[in-house]
């Protein structure tokens, strides 16, 4: 599975090598313990009860390394839990997935095949910061939409990165390119704020955005994480070299105590049940 080949269409910035997977995992812990669950309590709380598990149907799509999928696997043993991804480099083989884990290659901007249509209880993504094309994250959205049922949750965690901001132990620490990666930052990705009225202008009903509070005990480990997939990032860049050396001197300036943040925020909307008075379907 690790050599399969990539649609024409991948543009992805980063690497599916043993690094990138092993990055994706270990962000995944330091999000849980950020935020506290998986499928958000209040989407959780409209599932059927255990007896009725075997009719929920959850989707992650753009899954990495499947492992939101074999986390919430723990939590919903029974229920059908589908992996999606232009590429399923960085997944486990099928034999060691949670029976109840089935995984597909799909590209997200293309259309959805008939039998996910509409499919879905819960449609889940997570990261998609470099998926997003033209910082208009509205087709995507639309395509999420067309999976789930009426009245089907969406969640959507993603890093608010012109949110980003300068974490010191002590006043006074000086950290100059960190302030120059901060400006540069500030700039960019400035969907992710408004990705609520996205969903909204969309067709999704109920938006809310639910910040995390920071936690000062995993800023050293969310920073070292974006170092590393800065590295990857700059590895496939023209600027190769500029990146690296920035990486290297962010790496150096931390080490006096002093880190860049990026906000986690996570999204819920609802697929409405009509659309101008038409039931949807
Ligand atoms: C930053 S990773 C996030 C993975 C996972 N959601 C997580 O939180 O660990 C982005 C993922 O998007 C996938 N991806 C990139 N372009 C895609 C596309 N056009 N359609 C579907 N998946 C895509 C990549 O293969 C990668 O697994």
């Amino acid at each position: 599975m690790g050599s399969q080949p990539l649609s024409k269409q991948d543009t992805y910035v980063l690497a599916r090598d043993f690094k990138s997977a092993s990055r994706l995992n270990y962000e995944h812990y330091l999000w849980h313990e950020t935020i506290g669950y998986d499928l958000h309590p209040e989407i959780l709380a409209t599932l059927p009860s255990s007896v009725d598990q075997a009719s929920i149907k959850i989707a992650d799509i753009a899954c990495g390394t499947a492992i939101w999928l074999r986390r919430v696997a723990q939590q919903l043993p029974h229920a059908h839990l589908d992996g999606y991804d232009i590429s399923l480099a960085q997944c486990p083989p099928v034999q060691w997935l949670p029976k109840n884990v089935r995984l597909r290659e799909w590209d997200l901007f293309n259309e959805p095949s008939e039998e996910t249509l509409g499919a879905y209880d819960v449609v889940h993504v997570r990261l998609l910061f470099v998926v997003v094309r033209d910082s208009d994250p509205r087709p995507i959205l639309r395509n999420l939409k067309r999976l789930l049922r009426p009245g089907g949750y969406l969640q959507w965690d993603e890093l608010n990165v012109s949110k980003s901001f300068i974490l010191r132990a002590e006043e006074g620490i000086e950290a100059p390119v960190m302030e120059g990666k901060l400006e540069f930052l500030e700039k960019v990705g400035k969907w992710v704020a408004e990705l609520a009225k996205c969903m909204e202008e969309c067709g999704f009903e109920g938006s809310k955005l639910w910040e995390a509070p920071e936690r000062e005990d995993l800023a050293k480990a969310f920073f070292d994480n974006h170092l590393a997939k800065d590295e990857e990032m700059a590895e496939k860049s023209l600027d190769r070299e500029m990146l690296l050396e920035q990486n290297r001197v962010m790496c150096e300036e931390s080490r006096w105590g002093v880190v860049l943040c990026t906000p986690k925020v996570v999204y819920t909307a609802r697929k409405g049940l009509e659309e101008n008075g038409v039931a949807v379907v």
